[in-house]
């Protein structure tokens, strides 16, 4: 499995500068990566042009041989979420449902289908919050939501988890309860991709990307 972007370029209509700047990246199955870089540097811009949700003004992400600015809409949906899957920074829930019905929701299923729930509730437990699962979004604390964003993210299985800012305003045992899942899943050959802030975090990840002003400066690699 092989995830690239190729010469990435993205201009903000209200910027005068490029916001990426030709950037090429490739990744592949069971690599843990962290995007690093100041405040306003593109993390989160790439990141979403990796995930399929924003399209680089120039340039091209392919994943497994497939150019995915060039599908169809329907062909995208297909790969959104069940191949690759986005955790924005922000937590997103719809306030009146609850976070069980908030994780199925997005992919369409039924918030009264058993068997899928019993999966979102298998999948809250490994995040230490199975006990939330009836509760309202907003009865939940920010650590707490952004393990259940994560939930969300990883419920079909998906082949590339993109995360921005996973532990962000976290503590440092939350971060690491989320940390030691995304390793797990880098074991089991998926492809983890991550944008942070957290220097505690690179132990975690083969590979740091530095960015600055849209352009990729560094790249260095680790031994877990
Ligand atoms: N939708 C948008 N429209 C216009 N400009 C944007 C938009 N999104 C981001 N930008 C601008 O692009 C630049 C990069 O933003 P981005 O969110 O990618 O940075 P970041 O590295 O993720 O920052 P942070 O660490 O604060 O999350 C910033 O100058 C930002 O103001
Ligand atoms: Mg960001």
């Amino acid at each position: 499995m092989k995830l690239s972007v190729q010469n990435a370029f993205v201009k903000y209509k209200n910027k005068k500068n490029n916001t990426l700047e030709d950037v090429s990246l490739d990744f592949s199955s069971g690599e843990f990566v962290a995007v690093m870089g100041p405040s306003g540097s593109g993390k989160s811009t790439l990141l979403a042009c990796m995930s399929g949700i924003l399209k680089p003004h120039h340039g091209k992400v392919i994943w497994n041989d497939k150019s995915i600015y060039e599908l169809k809409d329907k062909e995208l949906s297909q790969i959104h979420g069940k191949e690759i899957s986005y955790v924005s920074q922000s937590n997103i829930f719809l306030k009146e449902y609850t976070i069980n019905e908030n994780i199925l929701l997005p992919y369409n299923i039924d918030i009264r289908n058993k068997e899928w729930l019993e999966k979102a509730k298998s999948i809250l437990e490994k995040f230490r919050i199975n006990q939330l699962g009836n509760n309202y979004p907003e009865q939940l604390s920010g650590g707490e939501l952004k393990r259940a964003s994560i939930a969300r993210a990883i419920l079909m299985s998906p082949k590339v988890i993109i995360a921005d800012e996973p532990t962000t305003g976290l503590d440092k045992e939350t971060a690491g309860i989320i940390l030691d899942y995304l390793d797990k899943l880098a074991q089991k050959e998926k492809i983890v991709i991550i944008a942070t802030h957290d220097e505690n975090v690179k132990k975690y990840c083969n590979n740091v990307y530095n960015i600055e002003k849209g352009k990729v400066i560094r790249k260095t690699y680790h031994e877990r």
